[in-house]
């Protein structure tokens, strides 16, 4: 294309003039992600016939998403949640076979200054609520158990605020990375989360009331599974009772990921010694698929 190619544009001619200036990209992968997206947006704009104040309305709207991003709150990726895109991008990138742990989305409030901790710890830190064993396994394609795997662990409280959202509260409470140990097994003691509303206080909430849709998603216990050698599972399990499995706002809920949050009453059960509280209990066995070969 020569240079005059680049003048005088219209709506016609536009889109191949842009086409035209990506064909030096270097990495391949990244030539073919950037002329698709630009096709698909130069087709938005004209099947929408997007006006300029529209086109300015999204600029706002996608700057105020950044602007809202800090070490602890994530809109950005909230908003490819509650889109779908997150949990697209998890169907076209993974093959799940069998029985094998289904993903989720990681949602806005991983944190990476989590601590370490001891097989059977206390995470809750204190805060009050109604006590949570989790008593987890994970094994390989084939049952056997993976000794070592890295599990992150992350939940609300039984208001449905993360630590984040605790005022005054800074040090992290209710996450904590353990290892599993020669049986695969990890297990600690928290408190029993809730369902809660995603942040309705920024763009993106902006958007759910503006397409009239609810904030709350089901309760549930995020884990985030790494093990050498196999792929990795970010994932969360819902309790079977809640009554938000249905309509989750971010999609994450998998008929596989919904297990029993056993509840039994104080003195009964099986950690009827550990606690003079009424309790619940959280048993999962996670399936780790290899890392493709090649
Ligand atoms: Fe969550």
């Amino acid at each position: 294309m020569s240079d005059t190619a680049l003048s005088d544009l219209t709506s016609d001619t536009i889109t191949d003039a842009v086409l035209s200036t990506l064909h030096g990209t270097k990495d391949a992968r990244l030539g073919e992600i950037l002329e698709s997206l630009v096709q698909h947006v130069h087709s938005f704009v004209r099947e929408v016939r997007l006006t300029e104040e529209e086109w300015a309305k999204g600029i706002e709207f996608l700057t105020g998403t950044g602007q809202l991003c800090t070490a602890t709150r994530q809109e950005f990726i909230l908003l490819s949640d509650v889109l779908g895109v997150t949990m697209l991008v998890d169907a076209v990138s993974h093959e799940r076979r069998g029985d094998a742990t289904e993903n989720s989305v990681l949602g806005p409030y991983f944190r990476d200054d989590r601590p370490r901790r001891p097989d059977g710890a206390d995470i809750s830190e204190g805060l009050p609520g109604t006590p949570l064993y989790f008593e987890g396994q994970v094994v390989d394609h084939r049952g056997t158990p993976v000794a070592g795997a890295g599990v992150d662990v992350w939940h609300s409280d039984g208001d449905g605020a993360y630590d984040v959202e605790l005022p005054g509260r800074t040090d992290p409470a209710m996450r904590a990375l353990f290892v599993t140990d020669e049986a695969g097994r990890f297990t600690f003691r928290s408190i029993r989360p809730a369902s809660y509303p995603i942040p309705g206080d920024g763009t993106v909430g902006e958007l759910m009331r503006s397409t009239g849709r609810s904030l709350m998603r089901p309760a549930h216990v995020h884990v985030l599974i790494e093990a050498s050698g196999f792929q990795r599972v970010t994932t969360m399990l819902f309790p079977a009772d809640d009554s938000h499995l249905g309509g989750d706002p971010v999609f994450g809920v998998r008929q596989s990921l919904i297990t029993a949050y056993d509840t039994y009453e104080a003195g009964t059960g099986p950690c009827r010694e550990l606690t003079d509280e009424r309790y619940t209990v959280v048993r999962h066995t996670f399936v780790l698929e290899p890392v493709p070969e090649g």
